[in-house]
């Protein structure tokens, strides 16, 4: 194929006084109980793009170009996903191994990120006493995301500590209601950082 592949939907464009791009990442959305719910917790935010990578890309095949524009018009990013084998979901992959260019990411002339900050925001199946050093996972969250810390630090980004909400498989309505407050209020008082 030549030239810029087409978009399968109509683009995510930044929202108005774009600072914070939440790039949601679930294969399965609709069977989702957690990311839906926080991702349905930012509904209506000021200055936050929620873009849903499945739904923009179901076949993998990322518009670089597209990403890398939002990217450029906002101060903050965030991963949200479920923990997949200590992980994220496939498609964040792609998204990172296409997206994020050498020249433009990091490298000679690589700047386009500097500056901004990286957050992950993940639901774990996994109790949080699971993820300790004695714990039943042998390693806390921080470790296990070092992939994302690491590639944030290479492309001069600041790396923040990340959101997270632990053992969904035992998380009740109450559970889902506190997570997503927790969520929203994170994301706001992220939209207000410099
Ligand atoms: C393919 C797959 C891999 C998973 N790997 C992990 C894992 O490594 N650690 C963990 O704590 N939970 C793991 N889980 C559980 C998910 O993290 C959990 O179901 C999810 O966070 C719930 O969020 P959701 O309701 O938005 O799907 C896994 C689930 C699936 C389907």
């Amino acid at each position: 194929m030549s030239g810029p592949r087409p978009l399968l939907r109509p683009p995510t464009s930044p929202a108005p006084g774009a600072r914070v791009l939440v790039l949601l990442c679930h294969p399965a959305l609709h069977r989702s109980r957690v990311n839906r719910r926080l991702a349905q917790a930012l509904v209506g935010l000021p200055g936050v793009t929620v873009h849903d990578l499945y739904d923009a890309w179901p076949d993998f095949d990322v518009g670089v170009a597209h990403e890398q524009a939002l990217l450029d018009a906002h101060a903050h990013v965030v991963f949200q996903h479920p923990f997949y084998w200590y992980s994220a979901p496939a498609l964040l992959k792609q998204w990172l191994d296409l997206v994020l260019e050498a020249g433009w990411a990091y490298g000679a002339g690589g700047t386009a990120l500097r500056g901004k900050t990286l957050t992950s925001a993940i639901s774990t199946g996994g109790a949080q006493a699971a993820y300790q050093p004695e714990g039943h996972h042998h390693h806390t969250l921080e470790e296990l995301l070092t992939p994302f810390s690491t590639t944030a630090r290479l492309c001069g980004m600041r790396w923040r500590t990340p959101f997270v909400v632990h053992g969904t498989h035992k998380l009740d309505e109450a559970g889902l209601q506190e997570a997503a407050g927790r969520y929203r209020a994170m994301i706001a008082a992220l939209v207000g950082e410099p």
